[in-house]
């Protein structure tokens, strides 16, 4: 099929104005956020609907042209844009964006679930769900552009996983449009519902390469009247776990325990000119926060008292919401900071908490050896789950540097992509992450789910 007739299918399918070919119109498609990838579109197709979805998906499977599905394009592992250079698919990759499927139907109350359209976006929803009184239980600092495809697609974390999990534990069901253009729709909310295969579960973290997510049905959470934030400084790493198991026990509302350190901060503070956050200059930094029906602040000040036993903890306790967003910035702008450094090398890494110390340890002598190369971690502690950003990596060492990390990573146990996904960044390292059976059993559900391979071709798997 040529480009002109699959072009002439794609307007018939959307409409010419949702159609995108002109190199302005298609910019901010092909290029990811970080900057680090970008291909050609053969177009950027907006379709309004789910029959829109899946007559572009039969479109491009009988062209035989690869869809790259893109929700709010915030994905850092290169997976949500068209691959460049040798890895791109001969016949070239249609971007299929979701943003126009924005429908958000009305919070069902008594079930604590909402089915919201896949380009919903993060931000939108959460405004949904507490003016319905409840909450969504999964926050990351992208909720402005970041959609619900694009979330359940990557089965995302984010800085709530603490208490409510990962996307995973928050979707209910979906609506997905299959690589033959078939719509499988299981958005009943029913949470018991044993009738074969959890379909649904296996296409959340499937990063667009089993089908395409039209909509999720997720469950909601009650929205305590009580939440406050602290930022305890602290020496070391280790330290900061001692304060997190020492609020595990103290504090049944503990929702959040973020780790930065000391370079982060400084960056941030540089970036946003922002002041200190706390009396003194730490090392590392440890940012939490509880909510619940009795006053958290008070709660917060207490377990700290305790932890601190007699000595002195460097902390500050922020009750309304102004205060906790102030202290939530110091966190919420580590991505954004590091980028106007340059192109990090972005490691998403998860490990035991029991070793999370030593590892990092083994990460600064790696890097130390590594001259005009710097380590900014920062993350969710209490999923072991660092964001080891690199600066100063030649992209000539960048594969090089990252299999060394992920080395280390597996050596001790952990998860060489803890939450963004393996996109096409971490593809080549899958074989490090799973045994050769794991690999050979999700090998076989993408070839019987995709046997074209229509859907995000190099994505989790590495190009032959
Ligand atoms: P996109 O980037 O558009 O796509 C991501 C992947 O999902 C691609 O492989 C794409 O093909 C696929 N996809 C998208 N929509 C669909 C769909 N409807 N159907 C099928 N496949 C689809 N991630 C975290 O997990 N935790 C964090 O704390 C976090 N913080 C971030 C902070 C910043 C500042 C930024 C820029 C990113 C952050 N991310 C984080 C990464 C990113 O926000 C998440 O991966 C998010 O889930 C991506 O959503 P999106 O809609 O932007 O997806
Ligand atoms: C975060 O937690 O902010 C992210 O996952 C972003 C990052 O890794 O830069
Ligand atoms: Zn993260």
């Amino acid at each position: 099929v040529t480009e002109h007739r699959l072009l002439a299918e794609l307007r018939q399918a959307v409409g010419p104005a949702h159609v995108l070919t002109e190199a302005g119109q298609v910019e901010g498609y092909v290029v990811d956020w970080t900057r680090r990838y970008r291909g050609e579109a053969v177009a950027v197709v907006r379709p309004g609907d789910t029959a829109e979805v899946a007559a572009v998906v039969r479109a491009c499977r009988a062209a035989a042209v690869a869809l790259v599905p893109q929700g709010g394009n915030t994905g850092l592992v290169g997976g949500s844009v068209p691959r460049g250079g040798a890895s791109a698919p001969p016949e070239g990759q249609v971007v299929l964006s979701t943003r126009r499927l924005d429908r958000l139907e009305p919070v069902d109350v008594a079930a604590a679930q909402v089915t919201a359209g896949a380009g919903v976006t993060l931000e939108a929803l959460q405004g949904h769900a507490r003016a319905a009184g409840l909450q969504v239980g999964l926050d990351l600092a992208a909720r402005g552009s970041a959609t619900v495809g694009g979330i359940a697609a990557t089965n995302a974390g984010g800085e709530r996983v603490l208490r409510y999990g990962v996307a995973r534990a928050q979707v209910v069901g979906l609506e997905v449009v299959l690589a033959d253009g078939t719509v499988v729709r299981r958005l009943s909310g029913l949470v018991k519902d044993n009738v074969g295969y959890d379909l649904a579960g296996l296409v959340v973290g499937s990063e667009g390469t089993l089908g395409v997510i039209t909509a999720a049905r997720l469950r909601l959470f009650p929205d305590p009247p009580s939440r406050a934030a602290a930022l305890v400084g602290v020496a070391s790493v280790g330290a900061a776990i001692d304060v997190l198991a020492a609020l595990r026990t103290r504090l049944g509302g503990l929702e959040v325990a973020e780790l930065m350190e000391r370079t982060g901060l400084d960056l941030v503070r540089a970036h946003l000119a922002l002041g200190q956050p706390l009396a003194g200059d730490h090392p590392a930094y440890l940012l939490v926060e509880a909510a619940g029906s009795t006053d958290q602040a008070t709660a917060l000040a207490e377990a700290l008292a305790e932890v601190a036993a007699g000595g002195a903890l460097d902390a500050v306790v922020a009750e309304g919401p102004g205060e906790r967003a102030r202290l939530w910035r110091y966190r919420d702008a580590h991505t954004e900071a590091i980028a106007t450094l340059g192109i990090p090398l972005k490691l998403d890494v998860a490990v035991p908490l029991a070793v999370l110390p030593a590892f990092l340890d083994e990460v600064s002598e790696l890097v130390a050896a590594r001259p005009g190369v710097r380590a900014i971690a920062f993350g969710h502690l209490a999923e072991g789950n660092l964001h080891v950003n690199l600066l100063g990596v030649a992209d000539a060492d960048a594969d090089q540097t990252t299999g060394e990390v992920l080395g280390l990573v597996a050596a001790h146990g952990g998860s060489i992509s803890a939450e963004h996904g393996l996109g096409v960044a971490k593809a080549p390292w899958l074989a490090l992450g799973r045994s050769a059976a794991d690999v050979a059993a999700l090998r076989a559900v993408k070839g019987a789910l995709d046997p074209t391979a229509t859907l995000n071709p190099g994505v989790i798997f590495p190009e032959p």
